[in-house]
């Protein structure tokens, strides 16, 4: 932890392990996809170093696009509402969609937005997530790509935000309580 590091308690996953295991899980879909063209769709904000790393350690053509869904505002607790902020630019109609995520908690915001996909007609949804934390095995979803299963901690980094600071953050690390104090 390079940035701030006085905020941080500890680190859940280094730069390198993340890397290392975006390769593994990018080595996984250029197999599950040869031959067909991914539409990948990244939920802005926290999905946007995963995609950056994970479309470009594939080898497979892709493209991508882009939705804001938000369930969270500046706390650390789901509010349970998912608001569309942003929606895709391009029709799905036949698309091979992989909706690609930094985290699923509650699985919330996925259920929501695979359900919103569907009506569109793709040929496929499939999901990959880089984090996913246990409370997720409540919600029925098919997550065909997860980086790692992490406990029931509040993380940031990687995309990962608390007020939406510290997605910068190289690591993945969880904060010390006067964070949340202050
Ligand atoms: C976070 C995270 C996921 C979602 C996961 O997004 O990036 O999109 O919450 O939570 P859930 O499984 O309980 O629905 P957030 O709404 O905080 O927006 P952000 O990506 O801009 O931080
Ligand atoms: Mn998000
Ligand atoms: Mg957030």
């Amino acid at each position: 932890v390079s940035d701030i590091p006085g905020d941080f308690d500890h680190v859940l996953y280094t730069e390198e392990q993340v890397a290392s295991r975006i390769r593994e899980v990018a080595s996984q879909i250029d197999a599950d996809y040869a031959g067909r063209e991914i539409l990948m769709v990244g939920v802005l904000n926290g999905a946007v170093m995963t995609m950056a790393d994970l479309c470009r350690a594939m080898t497979s053509h892709m493209s991508m696009d882009w939705m804001a869904v938000s369930s969270y505002g500046a706390g650390t607790k789901s509010s349970g509402v998912v608001r569309i902020l942003k929606d895709l630019t391009k029709d799905i109609d036949g698309r091979d969609i992989l909706i690609v995520e930094d985290i699923i908690d509650t699985g919330l915001t996925l259920s929501y937005l695979v359900q919103n996909l569907r009506s569109r007609n793709p040929n496929s949804i499939e999901i990959m997530a880089m984090f996913r934390k246990p409370e997720a095995v409540t919600c029925p979803l098919d997550v065909k790509y997860v980086g790692f299963d992490i406990p029931n901690e509040f993380v940031v980094g990687y995309g990962l935000d608390y007020a939406d600071r510290y997605r910068n953050l190289t690591d993945v690390a969880t904060l010390a309580p006067h964070v949340y104090q202050s």
